[in-house]
């Protein structure tokens, strides 16, 4: 497939969130962070908002779900229109049958994992999987810091998908800019979220194509 950008609304203006979207023709998927205010401390915006904006773009929606029980939650976004649902590793309970579940409606299924979560014990699960989300910052929050320590767990993630011969693609999460972008690429990322990176831009759309640029090196 390719690289990827997935702009993250969370840092853009939340009450104009199809004008902000409308900012970002370029992108290739919209990423839309889900938070609960328990399984990560900060709270954004839900199902009812989500189906809006589904009614509002053309992009397909990238939904990346930082709550509790994903297991309950998760399939409504996938029948709400999402093209890809991320759940979180730490949180669901039984990740194998709701990655089945999602594809089974319709969706591209992801897991996603906090920086300090290895992959390894998660290897045989990529089968199963469409994407798997590494968090290169602590979930919760945009403008983060770009976390260096997790660029060998991208380089690992790559060398299992490789290994078994699958097609999963990789993105990453937190501290993506024109800085960093590089080094993840290089990892074996191919699917990169950026929110600050692109909605601080005095050109959103630019931001969106420069970061395509440097990723496919
Ligand atoms: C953080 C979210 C990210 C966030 C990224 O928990 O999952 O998607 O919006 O924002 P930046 O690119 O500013 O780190
Ligand atoms: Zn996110």
């Amino acid at each position: 497939m390719g690289i990827q950008i997935t702009p993250s609304v969370l840092n853009a203006d939340l009450s104009r969130l199809a004008d902000e979207v409308a900012r970002i023709p370029s992108s290739d998927w919209v990423h839309i962070d889900v938070m609960d205010n328990h399984f990560v401390p900060n709270l954004t915006l839900g199902l009812p908002v989500f189906e809006s904006l589904a009614r509002a773009t053309d992009l397909p929606l990238d939904a990346h779900l930082m709550i509790e029980d994903p297991d309950r939650w998760a399939p409504a976004y996938a029948e709400a229109g999402a093209g890809s649902v991320t759940f979180h590793v730490e949180a669901a309970k039984a990740p194998v049958r709701l990655a089945r579940e999602l594809r089974a409606k319709g969706a591209r299924a992801s897991m996603a994992l906090k920086p300090a979560t290895g992959i390894d014990q998660y290897a045989d699960v990529l089968g199963e999987l469409d994407m798997v989300l590494l968090m290169t910052v602590e979930p919760g929050f945009g403008g983060q810091k770009f976390l260096d320590l997790v660029l060998p767990k991208i380089r690992r993630t790559r060398e299992l998908i490789s290994a078994a011969g699958l097609e999963v693609w990789l993105q990453v999460d937190g501290g993506v800019s024109p800085e960093t972008i590089e080094r993840c690429a290089e990892a074996g990322a191919d699917v990169f979220v950026a929110g600050s990176a692109v909605f601080s831009a005095d050109d959103p759309d630019a931001m969106v194509q420069q970061l395509r640029k440097l990723a496919a090196g």
